[in-house]
């Protein structure tokens, strides 16, 4: 009975998406070139049938501070809290998990692979162009699972609309608290902070340890940095007596080419909002650097 009900109300979505994009007809504009392959002879079947975007998605590795929902299936998802489509040049599951960071309220996303038309399809000039196939990153604002890949695609005109490769994942529950710290908050990179309004550095510097995904995500480690730093600091003060207190820190999680190897501290003597976070990585060499799980806390109590 159940599972009944849950199967009509699905047909009942993907009716209406369909019978929506049926009664809008195309102009025969020439759309955006798309990224990965095309079948030839360009059918659905020969779509499917394109060994690399099976390969793609098998491959594609999982980012750090996620986990996969799903692989592989031929349908994208339909879920709750829709945030954002983004067509990416290479079908690239750390990109999108970079998006989704960077992007306020990101629980999931989903990257995928679509045979979409070349030409916007027009019922009498062009209603089955030939296809181009585009690398899709959806984010979502909740869990998502595999009951809501629903998204088959749909018929433009003539032209079919369909899905594969497609992979979810999850966002990991942000890491513990940290006594006399409060935190943690979720930034979308590592803190890059400005100079302070006397034109001051603030940053304390940077504290890395190693790091691997058989290993719980603790910045623990960074508080103790930041407390000891103070600690040695009130030791070894300037001739006016005065001293730098650590009273911030960024950490995060630094991976090379999607494996993730060091913990990063950035130690800073005051509070930077969100809006600093703007370290995303950077290509070192052919090396892809990439940054997540980046989280800050401020001291609570600043000692005297
Ligand atoms: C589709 O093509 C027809 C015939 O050229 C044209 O009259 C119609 O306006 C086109 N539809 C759209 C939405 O441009
Ligand atoms: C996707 O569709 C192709 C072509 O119909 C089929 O061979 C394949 O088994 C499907 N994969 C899944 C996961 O349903
Ligand atoms: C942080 O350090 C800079 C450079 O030493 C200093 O000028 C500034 O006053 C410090 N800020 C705080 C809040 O202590």
């Amino acid at each position: 009975m159940r599972s009944a009900l849950v199967l009509s109300a699905l047909a009942g979505t993907v009716l209406a998406e369909h019978r929506s994009l049926i009664g809008r007809d195309g102009t025969c504009k020439p759309q955006p070139a798309g990224s990965g392959p095309v079948a030839s002879p360009d059918s659905i079947d020969g779509f499917f049938a394109i060994p690399e975007l099976q390969t793609l998605s098998s491959t594609a590795p999982t980012p750090d501070g996620y986990t996969a929902a799903f692989t592989g299936l031929n349908a994208s998802l339909n879920a709750n809290k829709y945030m954002g489509l983004w067509t990416l040049t290479s079908y690239d599951t750390i990109g999108c998990a970079s998006l989704c960071d960077k992007t306020t309220g990101c629980e999931a996303f989903n990257m995928y692979s679509e045979r979409d038309p070349t030409l916007d399809p027009n019922a009498s000039n062009c209603p089955n162009p030939a296809s181009l196939t585009n690398y899709k990153c959806t984010l979502w604002g909740d869990f998502v699972s595999e009951s809501q890949a629903k998204n088959l695609g749909q018929w433009r005109n003539q032209f079919q609309v369909v899905i594969t490769g497609s992979n979810a994942y999850n966002k990991v529950p942000a890491p513990c608290t940290v006594p006399g710290y409060d935190g943690p908050t979720q930034l979308g990179g590592a803190i890059n902070a400005p100079l302070d309004s006397n034109r001051h550095d603030t940053y304390m510097g940077v504290r890395v340890y190693p790091f691997n995904e058989d290993q719980e995500y603790d910045p623990t480690v960074c508080a103790t940095a930041c407390t000891s730093q103070t600690s040695y600091n009130k030791g070894h003060p300037a001739k006016d007596g005065s001293y730098q207190t650590c009273r911030f820190f960024n950490s995060w999680i630094q991976s090379k080419d999607a494996v993730a190897y060091e913990v990063h501290c950035g130690l800073y003597n005051q509070t930077w909002s969100p809006q600093y976070a703007t370290n995303y990585g950077q290509y070192s060499g052919n090396s892809r650097i990439t940054v997540s799980r980046s989280y800050s806390y401020t001291l609570s109590e600043v000692v005297a």
